[in-house]
């Protein structure tokens, strides 16, 4: 590892490249069933009308696919370094990194990266999930910073390494760029931006202090130095996707936090647990060099510190945000709230690693609008998915009874292991869950997992069988599928469902068996790795891509990463943006008049936006030219 330049793998190359996927003992092995596209029918499109989607096999155009629920003309693929969006339709720049949040922070400059003085009051590096908030008539905006670039926020100073976190102003700089920002945006004659200087405007950063509440809260295991309670934590890390309470605050989720811990003496024995969650020696950004808390060789408890849903209130600049610990610990994508019939909430939650679990937690307390809500993502259930070949499903419980864990604590920071100890089933990378808002089922990405095989297994020793019949049926997966799941009588808090594939991504193309997806993709929709997901008022799926760019081989004809529109009633796909090469397409929200869309860009590369010297992370807004409604 020490001879690759690990700077530019994604996270999951970079954990991948760490911690290898171990394979199994022979007596594991199960054949898989052959594989035909036909065969894999079976359980797709069970829900929608398979004759509408069985049409539109053979399509070849793009424009083929225009529907009446599509209130735009599909848009073909792109491969250079700007943004598509369909006819009739215009978009422009809300904001970049970089750009000033306070009217004291000094401008972005592409020479030093930004100034690092001031990198806590500018709109931060690599955006992510989303939401929009309406306070005092003002819309406001909290949106994610997953990560930072080190070769394009640290260029080299005289007497310094290149690019490289080499003193503790550096780690504070990329610490500064990440986590959350809450702004106040505006229309303009001539788009959107951000009001500067607004009293909502605020920065969180991987140093900002939180406290922790629920099960895990003041456990032993969460104990530290500075923090001998346990229940006072400084930070949030890698916040991926979102979510939205029904009462008006903001979930944040933490991803890859294991990558932001190492261990200054390398021969430091690592605590019980660490490994499933890829908690190493190594770290991304060497922040343990410089700060104590980050390294495991003196702070062994911090990192259990990490890895939960954080809730932030956008309305109030001086709330302490606060880690939900009842919402397990694991590698957190976004976060999608609804209710049961009885009006308790419902979150359901994705861990985002080859062969991890999708996760359902249901409160003890039931939602009532303006009632006091301060306790209902600290005491509950949390849930772990397994699915039946036989379209059926059900939701474990986790709970020290069918664990076998000493307590709740531990349930909610081992999450993953209290998981495997039920059956859950290991999944191809879960990546955003979104609820209906018209049909009682909810959708997950599988954006892809190119381990999957008869023999391979998790990073907890389950199996990662292909098999035809169930969720994850490819082997090699480099494509993705979204499932859906229907709970049984249409209660989400019901422990059983029925469940099929919404699409199963693939080029049919360049194959003819499962490996060309479902007959809802054609040549005119492709696309390849499935990861955010926002669901409209009118029900449609806006479906954002993650993946392989290059537009050649195995994903030839699929071009940039994009933002697709889904029927879920029809199994209908419809591609309605394109990201600039490089770039991954994640994030997306309305405004309260939902007359625009903002659209999150992340990593984009050329000279994206704006012929900028260097290219930006920005988020963009898209409007209808005559004022109509988008979704
Ligand atoms: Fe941050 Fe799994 O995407
Ligand atoms: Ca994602
Ligand atoms: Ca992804």
């Amino acid at each position: 590892m020490k001879d690759i330049d690990t700077r530019h793998l994604s996270w999951d190359d970079w954990d991948e490249l760490r911690r290898p996927a171990p394979e199994t003992t022979d007596f594991d092995k199960v054949v898989a069933a052959a594989m035909s596209r036909r065969g894999f029918m079976t359980g797709v499109l069970a829900f929608g009308s398979a004759a509408t989607a069985l049409n539109l096999m053979g399509s070849t155009s793009a424009q083929a696919q225009s529907a009446s629920r599509f209130a735009f003309q599909p848009i073909d693929i792109q491969t250079d370094f700007t943004v598509h969006v369909p006819e009739g339709y215009d978009w422009g720049v809300l904001v970049s990194w970089g750009d000033p949040l306070f009217s004291d922070a000094a401008p972005w400059d592409p020479t030093n990266g930004g100034d690092a003085a001031t990198a806590d009051r500018v709109f931060g590096e690599n955006t992510d999930g989303m939401e929009l908030f309406e306070v005092d008539g003002k819309q406001i905006i909290a949106v994610n910073h997953e990560y930072v670039n080190e070769d394009i926020n640290l260029p080299a100073a005289a007497g310094e390494s290149a690019s490289i976190v080499d003193s503790a102003e550096d780690a504070m700089k990329l610490m500064n760029l990440q986590g959350v920002t809450v702004m106040e945006v505006a229309e303009t004659d001539t788009g959107w931006g951000v009001v500067v200087d607004s009293p909502f405007n605020r920065r969180i950063t991987n140093n900002t202090p939180m406290t922790l509440t629920g099960p895990a809260a003041g456990h032993a295991l969460l104990q530290t130095t500075a923090d001998p309670a346990g229940t006072t934590v400084l930070g949030t890390l890698n916040n991926c996707g979102a979510g939205k309470t029904l009462w008006g605050t903001y979930l944040t989720c933490e991803e890859n936090f294991n990558g932001y811990f190492g261990a200054t003496d390398a021969t430091t024995t690592m605590p019980n647990g660490f490994d499933r969650y890829g908690i190493g020696a190594e770290s991304r950004y060497a922040y343990e060099q410089f700060d104590p808390r980050f390294d495991i060789t003196k702070e062994p408890n911090e990192a259990n510190r990490f890895g939960y849903i954080v809730e932030i209130d956008p309305a109030d600049p001086d709330s302490t945000p606060i880690k939900r610990t009842a919402l397990g610990r694991f590698k957190h994508e976004n976060a999608a709230m609804t209710l049961t019939a009885d009006n308790r909430v419902v979150v359901y939650l994705g861990d985002d690693e080859r062969g991890e679990f999708l996760y359902r937690y249901v409160s003890n307390g039931t939602y009532t609008e303006g009632g006091d809500t301060s306790t209902l993502l600290d005491d509950g259930t949390l849930y772990v998915a397994k699915f039946e070949a036989d379209g059926s499903g059900q939701w474990l419980a986790l709970t020290p009874e069918t664990t076998g864990m000493d307590d709740l604590a531990m349930v909610c920071i081992h999450t993953r292991q209290a998981a495997s100890a039920v059956g859950a089933t290991t999944m191809d990378r879960p990546e955003w869950v979104a609820v209906s808002t018209t049909l009682p089922e909810a959708y997950c990405c599988l954006t892809n997992n190119s381990k999957r095989a008869e023999d391979a297994v998790n990073a907890g020793g389950d199996a990662m069988l292909a098999a035809d019949g169930t969720p994850n049926p490819r082997a090699g997966n480099e494509y993705g599928q979204i499932v859906r799941w229907r709970p049984t009588d249409t209660d989400h808090g019901a422990d059983t469902f029925s469940w099929d594939l919404y699409v199963m991504a693939g080029n049919p193309d360049v194959h003819d068996d499962a490996y060309a997806g479902s007959p809802n993709v054609t040549s005119g929709n492709m696309f390849n790795s499935p990861d955010g997901m926002v669901v409209d008022s009118n029900g449609m799926i806006w479906i954002q891509t993650d993946g392989d760019d290059s537009n050649e081989g195995e994903f030839a004809g699929m071009g940039n990463n994009q933002m697709l529109v889904g029927d879920p009633e029809t199994g209908e796909i419809a591609r309605f943006l394109t990201g600039p090469n490089g770039s991954e397409v994640t994030g997306l929200t309305w405004s309260s008049d939902k007359k625009t869309a903002f659209v999150g860009i992340q990593h984009p590369g050329g000279d994206f936006p704006n012929a900028s010297p260097v290219p930006r992370s920005s988020v963009v807004w898209v409007r209808r030219q005559d004022g109509a409604v988008i979704g």
